[in-house]
């Protein structure tokens, strides 16, 4: 919109009145088709007929009230106005448009979608015209044409706005959204710290153990937030970026034995938040697993962690060249906390979990995403 509240008309939809205007005059036979627009108190030549004796120049105005000019009649009465000639015309014999010698006129109204004048179209004459049923319905289907045009604008101009103002309301979700996740990651940072300020003031070292293990947990999640965080998309994340911060994140705190060493070959893919829960909790059991069961103290070791992909199918497998576990170990029977807690979660994965002796242990899970 315009200052004066009335609305921009494109280049194009101009060009496209310009031709209207132009094949008006030419069709008529007369020296002036104008479009004339309402523009704040004033009334405007907005489209001149590109004519010779055209007196016209687009963008002339004057002060709309009183002005006796033939369109303010017609904008008034909302009708059409057919002045013959002016000369013998008492009420028209005085007006303006005299003194350019323009002595008979024909003009339409033109309305705003909303019922509002917009202005005229209208052609114009140097001597007495008639006009005939023809150069009425010309102009009559010109004018229906034009309104049309300025509907068609003025739908778009919402439409913008709307879009313009749904954009801004994506945004303010986004920030939200962020606002959110950040206050999740601090959430949790602050369980992580509770629990590791009961695990320092226990003297007892199975409670400080069984704290360590839920503080390992607490992290793995931890690390998905500040990966979302990291990225700008909270739904999804590099399972390869996750899971290498998350085995890092595990060796520097889980042993004193500076012989094993953590290998980790994971495809590099996007993976919903949905699955990283499950698959981090998994990795944070198995891999702690192999460190504390697997190795003595100085022993040396490896740990393998892959991730592969296969169009839908995920297999992750957790390997290690330890001891594998003890002589009549049943993992469907142990009532250890951690792989009932990676089995459950493989279930939730909708996966399929196997444990076996080879030289060490290998944990396989396998499901589709
Ligand atoms: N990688 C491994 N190597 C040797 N033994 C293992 C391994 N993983 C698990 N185990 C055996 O399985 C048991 C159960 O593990 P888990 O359910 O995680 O409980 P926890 O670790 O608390 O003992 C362990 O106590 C250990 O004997
Ligand atoms: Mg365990």
């Amino acid at each position: 919109m315009a200052p004066d509240n009335t609305i921009t008309i494109s280049n194009d939809v101009q060009k496209k009145w310009q031709t209207i205007v132009n094949i008006l005059a030419k069709t008529i036979h007369i020296p002036a088709a104008l479009i004339m627009r309402l523009s704040g108190p004033d009334i405007e030549v907005f489209i001149s007929s590109e004519t010779e004796h055209n007196p016209y120049v687009a963008g002339a105005k004057e002060h709309f009230e009183n002005s006796g000019l033939y369109c303010e009649t017609v904008i008034k009465t909302n009708n059409m106005l057919l002045v013959p000639n002016a000369l013998s015309d008492d009420d028209w014999m005085n007006n303006p448009d005299i003194k350019l010698n323009m002595i008979s006129y024909l003009g339409f109204p033109i309305l705003n979608p909303d019922k509002t004048p917009f202005g005229t179209l209208c052609v114009l004459d140097r001597k007495e015209n008639p006009y005939n049923d023809i150069h009425k319905e010309l102009l009559e289907n010109f004018r229906d044409a034009i309104e049309r045009d300025i509907e068609l604008i003025e739908k778009n101009f919402e439409l913008q706005n709307t879009l313009s103002h749904v954009n801004s309301l994506l945004k303010e979700k986004e920030i939200l959204l962020k606002e959110i996740h950040h206050r999740i990651k601090n959430s949790i940072a602050s369980i992580g710290s509770l629990l590791r300020i009961q695990a320092d003031s226990s003297d007892k070292s199975d409670v400080k153990g069984a704290l360590q293990q839920a503080i390992n947990r607490v992290r793995s999640i931890q690390i998905i937030y500040e990966k979302l965080l990291f990225d700008d998309n909270y739904t999804e994340t590099s399972v390869k970026e996750y899971l290498e911060d998350l085995v890092q994140a595990i060796a520097n705190s889980g042993t004193d034995n500076f012989n094993i060493s953590i290998h980790t070959d994971i495809d590099d893919f996007p993976i919903a938040v949905k699955s990283l829960f499950p698959i981090g909790l998994i990795v944070n059991e198995l891999i702690t697993n192999s460190i504390k069961h697997a190795f003595g103290k100085t022993d040396k070791g490896t740990i393998q962690l892959l991730l592969k992909r296969q169009e839908q199918n995920i297999t992750l497998s957790i390997q290690d060249n330890g001891s594998g576990v003890p002589v009549n170990f049943d993992h469907d029977t142990s009532n250890g906390f951690g792989l009932v807690l990676a089995k459950m979660l493989t279930q939730q994965l909708g996966g399929e979990f196997t444990m076996k002796k080879n030289n060490g242990t290998v944990i396989t899970i396998s499901f589709s995403i």
